[in-house]
């Protein structure tokens, strides 16, 4: 039996996987022309440009972009008028952002479970944790793959509740053929450096509600409105706006998002194929209803009791030994002081009670055993490789495995 990298064996893969991000000389030609422009930030016409581009390729009437995914987020549950008592749902596995916003909106996240299999809000218990006091629900598309947005949508209609889709890691992502971002009321995403289609940092807000996009409109540009003067501020609202440069960036790559993502698809499809044959390795489920994935992340799910009862932390050395960089993702969010701190420092301010924000007593089991015990994470970068780079995957996690039931 071939000796594990992490016992001094010879690595599976001594190559690196494809390096992110990715841009030629039509990045240089469109940060040229903009520096060229004079108009380096407001009026530069790539941010209006880019707007209206992405947009009509998520399949809404407005874009408006912002500096980050975290200010779309904000701006966002501003615009859905959540404030002072009132309370959103939120899943806890995901970037602090997607509980953060509603913070910063002095809203109350709410927990709800995820899914065991597919690792997205899972739409039972969004249902349950609604109350009178539930004002929006964000679900988040978890490593680019569409939550269940039919079951969110009819629990959201019925209960008369907003819905925010945190998309900022599902650029041309799609489900049942609609493109994410453009399924809820509004659609939030990112542009930070490691996501999809990326600028180092930017975020765009896309809807098809022109009273919520004007509301948007307004609170990324100090509050001013659109058919209003530059000294003509009506709303409390904030400067988030995005520069010429990143939308100059964002133009060029947009120019090979569909390429990439037709690539990711195909490696991740056979990903999966691959290792679902290893009894132990079972990625997360792919719907038949998401006819696009964005794979920013590959997920799989790790059974120890299939591994020799090794834990999922030496599964991850084993396999980074291996040549294959890899990492076990997000602890629940509802864990991080951050949350419980804010709430109970002034509970007055949130209009709620101390013990609604006592996240110490929540227990979401199926987020606390997937953090703890079974996520096992790739990027997106990895899936713009080669048949034989999956190929190097499988192998490295076939030698683990039988290193570890010997
Ligand atoms: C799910 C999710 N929501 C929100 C954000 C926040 O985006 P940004 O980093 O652009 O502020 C991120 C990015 O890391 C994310 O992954």
């Amino acid at each position: 039996m071939a000796k594990l990298a992490i016992d001094g064996g010879a690595k599976v893969r001594t190559k690196s996987f494809p390096g992110w991000p990715v841009w030629d000389e039509s990045e240089l030609n469109a940060l040229k022309e903009v520096l060229e422009s004079g108009q380096w930030g407001i009026g530069n016409s790539k941010v209006t440009e880019f707007e209206e581009k992405f947009a009509a390729y998520v399949g809404v009437e407005y874009g408006i972009c912002v500096t980050n995914g975290t200010s779309s987020l904000e701006i966002a549950l501003m615009a859905a008028d959540v404030s002072r008592g009132d309370e959103v749902i939120v899943p806890p596995y995901t970037f602090m952002a997607t509980a953060s916003a509603v913070l910063m909106a002095n809203g109350i996240p709410i927990f709800a479970d995820i899914e065991p299999d597919t690792y997205n809000l899972d739409p039972d218990a969004m249902e349950a944790a609604i109350t009178d006091r539930t004002k929006a629900v964000v679900p988040v598309h978890i490593g680019g793959c569409p939550a269940d947005m039919d079951r969110i949508m009819e629990i959201a209609r019925k209960h008369n509740l907003l819905v925010i889709e945190d998309s900022a890691q599902a650029h041309s992502a799609e489900w049942r053929g609609q493109k994410v971002g453009s399924i809820g009321d509004i659609g939030s995403f990112s542009f930070q450096a490691s996501k999809n289609l990326c600028a180092g940092e930017g975020g765009i807000i896309t809807t098809s509600n022109q009273e919520l996009g004007d509301k948007c409109w307004s609170y990324h540009n100090c509050g001013r409105v659109k058919s209003g003067g530059w000294y003509d501020h009506r709303v409390l609202g904030s400067n988030f706006r995005m520069t010429g440069w990143q939308a100059a960036i964002l133009l060029a790559q947009m120019e090979r998002l569909d390429e990439q993502t037709e690539i990711r698809n195909r490696n991740g499809i056979y990903l999966s194929e691959k290792l679902s044959e290893i009894e132990g390795i079972k990625p997360t489920k792919r719907d038949e209803r998401v006819t696009t994935h964005a794979y920013h992340l590959y997920i799989l799910r790790y059974e120890a009791d299939k591994f020799g009862g090794q834990p999922r932390s030496r599964f991850l050395k084993a396999l980074s030994a291996e040549g294959i960089p890899c990492s076990s993702g997000y602890n629940p969010l509802y864990k991080h002081d951050l949350f419980k701190a804010s709430i109970q420092k002034d509970p007055v301010m949130y209009g709620c009670d101390a013990d609604k924000a006592d996240y110490s007593r929540l227990h979401l089991p199926v987020t606390e055993r997937i953090c703890d015990e079974e996520a096992v994470w790739f990027t997106q970068g990895m899936l713009l490789g080669t048949q034989d780079d999956m190929d190097d995957i499988v192998e490295a996690v076939k030698k683990i495995k039988d290193s570890f039931t010997q």
